[in-house]
């Protein structure tokens, strides 16, 4: 897996001649979670290929290798990173000798919530600082009110519930109860938490959000003979007839959209690039950055190429630079880009005219202040840029951008959007702290200068 990432790394990122060449993503950051989840929690051995590598997904396999499963890792994030997993089943986790450390992933964090609630021991998980500030409330009280001990600190906010989490055991006797919940946000994190707990619960799990949020853990549990029945935003779970086990399995990881999604960004934005980027997954509930790209005539053409285990669609997508128009984005679309919106941002600079992002103020409790940090760069950048309660404006151009300094706020996202900002900005932007990219996508920087750009990373 990739480095600490506790090195103060920078990048040095100038202008430089089209982008073009043919490459691959790392594998799907959430689906990788769900993959190394599912196997340690199989009887037998499991096998998944086409993880990212990145330590979000370690930070996942750690926890729960300290529960008991066997994992282990081989290849390169360059190629891929397959894991062979010896599970335990879903009555052999045992208890960690020490705390569970999430890191900086809130999938880790929310995901294992869910499981923990539904053991006879206790747990406490803690995360970075970035982490230590995301609210936990989301999934504190549905988890409580089916039976769940569990607990955050106070922070920030009057109520919110932040890391650590300290969870209690279940008493002998007791046992998670069925529940129907009626989630006020469109989280798959929150969905996950309760789908995982009713694995163990006394009862069905009916969950229903505004709109419909990734499905990976719905196709996954199907795949794997779990019975749930989805009906648009609403799954039910009910275990009665079920024998609550599922057997080692074969998983190939597809590309990870989000982060093909910097690519497709570069590609756009310098002008002559051309890029076509491989074995791309496609689920419809990932696919709002396509979307909202057609819909402002963007050149992306995308070409399906059948379907990774566990129903996960994938695609060839191609990419070239060349006008496209501004656009308004929001409702469900939002959704299904919640984590492309910051480079979304970025692509608007150089639409032709005013863009328009709304419904998107989940971005504000994401690894950083996502709204804020974005609309600030953009303004540095030169960009006509205002941020709204829940989104921002975006007077798009052909004005050239402004070269910045830019630091990370230790989000992975925000290090990519800067570092492709500067691929289109005259003179040599400067993005500090970008140890977090390997959270999600190492490799990054030697990608994308594999299709020539000028990037020269350093460590302080
Ligand atoms: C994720 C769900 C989303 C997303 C995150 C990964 C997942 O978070 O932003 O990067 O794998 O379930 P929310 O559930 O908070 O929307």
């Amino acid at each position: 897996m990739a480095s600490t990432g506790s090195e103060t790394k920078r990048w040095r990122v100038r202008a430089s001649g089209p982008l073009r060449g043919q490459v691959r993503v790392p594998g799907d950051k959430s689906i990788g979670h769900r993959a190394l989840l599912f196997g340690a929690l199989a009887e037998g051995t499991s096998t998944v290929r086409g993880l990212s590598g990145g330590l979000d997904n370690a930070a996942t396999a750690e926890a729960m290798r300290q529960m008991g499963a066997r994992i282990e890792f081989s290849g390169e994030p360059a190629t891929g990173v397959t894991a062979k997993i010896a599970g335990v089943g879903l009555d052999g986790l045992k208890m960690p000798s020490g705390v569970l450390d999430c890191g900086n992933s809130g999938t880790t964090m929310r995901m294992l919530a869910g499981v923990l609630v539904a053991q006879k021991f206790g747990t406490r998980l803690i995360g970075d600082a970035s982490l230590t500030r995301r609210p936990m409330r989301r999934i504190v009280d549905p988890l409580r009110a089916r039976g769940g001990h569990i607990a955050g600190v106070k922070g920030a906010k009057e109520g919110e519930h932040y890391p650590p989490l300290s969870v209690a055991p279940l008493l002998p006797d007791e046992k998670l109860t069925g529940i129907e919940y009626q989630s006020p946000i469109a989280s798959a994190q929150v969905k996950s938490a309760l789908l995982l707990s009713g694995l163990w619960a006394d009862g069905p799990t009916a969950v229903a959000e505004p709109t419909l949020s990734r499905d990976h853990t719905e196709r996954m549990m199907l795949a794997l003979g779990v019975p749930l029945q989805t009906m648009g935003p609403m799954v039910v779970l009910d275990p009665e007839e079920w024998d609550r086990r599922w057997d080692g399995f074969e998983w190939d990881v597809p590309g990870d959209i989000s982060g093909a999604a910097f690519i497709m960004a570069a590609g756009l934005l310098v002008p002559g690039s051309e890029i076509v980027i491989d074995n791309v997954g496609t689920n419809p509930t990932r696919t709002g950055i396509l979307d909202a790209l057609r819909a402002m005539r963007a050149p992306i053409f995308i070409t399906p190429r059948g379907d990774a285990a566990g129903m996960e669609p994938i695609a060839q997508v191609v990419v070239r630079h060349a006008p496209y128009s501004p656009t308004r984005l929001g409702g469900e679309l939002v959704t299904r880009m919640i984590d492309e919106v910051p480079i979304f941002a970025a692509i608007c600079t150089r639409a032709g005219g005013a863009s328009e992002i709304r419904d998107a103020e989940e971005l504000r409790v994401k690894e950083s202040d996502r709204l804020s940090i974005t609309a600030n760069m953009l303004r540095d950048a030169g960009v006509d840029c205002v941020e709204l309660r829940d989104g921002m404006t975006i007077h798009g151009g052909t004005g050239a951008l402004r070269a910045t300094r830019v630091t990370s706020h230790g989000d992975h996202r925000i290090a990519m959007t800067a570092a492709v900002l500067g691929l289109a900005s005259e003179g040599e932007t400067i993005v500090q702290d970008v140890g977090c990219v390997d959270t999600s996508f190492p490799g990054f920087a030697d990608l994308l200068r594999s299709l020539g750009a000028d990037i020269v990373e350093e460590t302080a």
